[in-house]
């Protein structure tokens, strides 16, 4: 990685405060099935198309110093639309995995999934599992996959585990059930980006956005580049993250 000073240089090229780049975004990638459309074109044909705006984000994520970045690549309600875009979609994660994960080592980035994974196919989940232990070294940024993930999903078994650990109800903490999340070890996101103009959550990392900002972009997913990713960051520093507290002059949060 290069010096602080770069880092400071490059952030303040493109207007960004340098002391205030979110550790963790999170993206909801909407909007590839009316971009195809516009075209004429299938909803794969989106998808694929899509996986160009995953690149960009990736790379800007680097550059800035973000530390986690959250796809939400195929939700728990995905699993509703027809078998062939569905079989498209795991073809394509498997396609990407095999072609970009020595590129992504390369750049420092260590791949995980959250969700259900064990609900995919079994060559993404070999894929998967291939591509994590082959860049569980890096430690630039790290590349969240949310696959066959909702969070109602994530809370009931969040629930379930604490049962079966027999901890008594008095027991039970936000700490506890945050620890029993599939983001145990990954600090919340600051920044939540959901492109296409919907303004919903979609069942996305409920419990981990209770304090998150959230931009929404018009622009549709395979057009989402380094400039969007960059203007979503600049809104997020121009806002004021209160907590419920008040903030000191350095953005801290004072109190709760
Ligand atoms: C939402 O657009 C997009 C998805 C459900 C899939 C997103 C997946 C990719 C971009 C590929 C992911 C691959 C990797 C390797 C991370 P939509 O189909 O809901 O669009 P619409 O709302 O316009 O119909």
């Amino acid at each position: 990685m290069d010096s602080n000073s770069d880092h400071h240089e490059r952030c303040e090229a493109w207007g960004l405060d340098s002391s205030r780049i979110p550790k963790h975004v999170a993206i909801i990638m909407d909007g590839n099935g009316r971009w195809a459309k516009e075209r004429g074109e299938s909803r794969v044909f989106g998808h694929i198309n899509g996986i160009d705006s995953v690149r960009l984000s990736v790379e800007s994520a680097l550059e800035l110093g973000v530390k986690h970045l959250t796809l939400y690549a195929f939700s728990t309600e995905n699993w509703n639309r027809p078998k062939e875009e569905v079989d498209a979609l795991m073809d394509l994660l498997v396609d990407t995995l095999v072609k970009e994960v020595s590129e992504l080592s390369n750049k420092g980035v260590r791949l995980r999934t959250i969700g259900d994974t064990a609900a995919l196919p079994d060559s993404c989940q070999a894929q998967l599992k291939k591509a994590a232990e082959s860049t569980s070294h890096q430690n630039q940024l790290e590349l969240i996959l949310a696959l066959s993930y909702s969070s109602k999903w994530e809370m009931v078994e969040a629930v379930k585990s604490i049962i079966a650990s027999g901890r008594k109800a008095e027991d039970v903490t936000a700490e506890v059930i945050a620890d029993h999340l599939t983001t145990k070890d990954v600090p919340d996101p600051e920044l939540m980006i959901r492109t296409s103009g919907e303004h919903r959550i979609s069942n996305f990392l409920l419990w981990q956005m209770a304090y998150t900002e959230f931009h929404f972009s018009s622009v549709l997913w395979p057009d989402f580049g380094k400039e969007e990713f960059i203007g979503a960051i600049r809104d997020y520093q121009n806002r004021e993250r209160r907590f419920g507290g008040v903030l000191d002059t350095n953005h801290n949060v004072q109190t709760k």
